[in-house]
């Protein structure tokens, strides 16, 4: 019996679907990459915008068809699409080929209701957000080399435009001694990366004792022999304090990426976005942090088109994209999502708007990042492999401790193996370079 996944959305939901991966597998199933093969589709969704909303729903609707010649086959929904009541209810009347829906708190209850469908027929719906976080998670790694490693679920910040907080529910930070022995049974493993994940890692220890927080935490992950690098995802530009800084400075295993999401430049769109920090705020704090690290690599998430967003707000967003110099913006026009704040005003931006300010906010940071990544020409960096391309089996590439893809020549397979290589050309995503001998 095989299983399909697919998976939408952010690392966050691809760590989810390795969670459920390894339940299909403990329950005997194996993987296919193969749509027509397989016994089960999961299909792990993401709301945060409309954009992945409208896709998901044409990849669910395709799999109608299948049932209809494949009676047995099972479809599995879950993630941030279903963890709502009223979405669910929307999702089911016109879709009867699902036989489970779980919300992002209940996944570990799949084998359970795939059991239960040999005897009784579906759908089987589980979306409590309140339910205590598991402990013993099993997960299947794509990698041998990296793992994520979830410090925490949920957010509690509720930005007024993010559906997070209300499909992932309350933040849950999990106890620093179960997030050790997890990272130190991963390095057993041969694990080199571990990326620590969570909405905002920066406010993990919430609700555990005074130690438990994420200086405290980085600095007990660097005190692993055999771990190389440590990343974590994602900041919070609030929560980002100077005691996180001084661990980092201290360390020589948490890599020099920062990616803080600033959302909007101008004071009063910040305010209406519920992110409780200003722009001088913010710059202070990527001043600071360039002053501590000269060769950080900062990137940034911005929302264009919030509502009420003027022109000159706009500006604003521009003016700081500019004087802070990202290497890397992830770009999103401001999407409604139903039952947030900002989906309520009746100030929306028209979409032909949104789109002309995006355009313009990308090809100033496409300059940028070509920039930034031409300044690395002629230095040398440490890489972690990542194995050959799929299209020139000679060139492999590999990430800087900055994140930064560089594709190099090489006869020997570096997958997992830190290489030092000079970056010889760049483009603005990625740089060509040549093994150091
Ligand atoms: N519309 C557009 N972008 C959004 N993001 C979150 N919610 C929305 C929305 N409703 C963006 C933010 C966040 C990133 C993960 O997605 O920039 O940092
Ligand atoms: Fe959404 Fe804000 Fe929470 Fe990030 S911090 S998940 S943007 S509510």
């Amino acid at each position: 019996m095989y299983y399909y996944i697919r998976t939408f959305g952010c690392q966050m939901n691809q760590h989810d679907s390795q969670f459920a991966a390894a339940l299909l597998e403990k329950s005997g199933y194996e993987p296919t990459a193969n749509l027509d093969e397989a016994d089960i589709v999961l299909v792990n969704t993401c709301s945060v915008r409309e954009s992945a909303e409208k896709k998901i729903f044409g990849f669910i609707d395709s799999l109608i068809l299948r049932k209809r010649i494949k009676p047995s086959l099972r479809v599995v929904i879950i993630g941030c699409m279903v963890s709502a009541e009223e979405a669910v209810d929307n999702l089911l009347k016109k879709r009867k080929h699902i036989d489970i829906v779980l919300g992002t708190r209940s996944i570990h209850r799949l084998p359970h209701y795939l059991e239960l469908l040999e005897s009784e027929s579906g759908p089987f719906v589980e979306i409590d957000l309140d339910h205590e976080v598991v402990e013993g998670r099993i997960h299947k790694r794509e990698d041998f080399y990296r793992a994520f490693l979830t410090i925490m679920y949920g957010c509690d910040n509720f930005c007024s435009y993010c559906i997070v907080p209300y499909v992932r529910g309350r933040e849950t930070s999990r106890s620093m001694n179960d997030i050790l022995a997890e990272a130190r049974s991963l390095v057993a493993d041969g694990v080199k990366e571990i990326t620590l994940l969570g909405q905002n890692v920066n406010s993990y220890g919430k609700g555990l004792s005074e130690e438990e927080n994420f200086a405290n935490l980085l600095l007990a992950m660097e005190k692993i022999d055999g771990l190389e690098r440590i990343r974590y995802m994602t900041s919070h530009p609030k929560d980002f304090s100077e005691e996180i800084i001084d661990a980092i400075a201290s360390s020589s295993k948490i890599c020099r990426h920062f990616h803080l999401p600033f959302q909007a430049g101008s004071d009063r769109i910040l305010k209406a976005m519920n992110r409780h920090y200003n722009r001088e705020k913010y710059r202070d704090l990527i001043l600071n942090i360039k002053n501590h690290f000269p060769d950080a690599v900062l990137t940034t998430d911005i929302i264009v088109g919030f509502p009420g967003e003027s022109e000159e707000d706009f500006c604003e967003t521009l003016s700081l994209l500019k004087e802070l110099e990202f290497d890397l913006a992830y770009t999103f026009l401001y999407s409604p999502r139903r039952g947030t704040p900002a989906a309520e005003s009746d100030s929306q931006v028209p979409q032909s708007v949104k789109k002309e300010r995006l355009l313009r906010l990308m090809d100033v940071q496409n300059g940028i990042s070509l920039k930034k990544n031409k300044a690395m020409v002629g230095k040398t960096y440490m890489l972690l492999g990542e194995g050959p391309s799929r299209t020139d089996p000679k060139v492999q590439s590999g990430r800087t401790d900055g994140n930064k893809l560089v594709h190099f020549e090489a006869k020997e397979d570096y997958t997992g193996k830190l290489v030092p290589v000079t970056v010889t050309s760049a483009n603005t995503w990625s740089m060509r370079g040549q093994l150091l001998k």
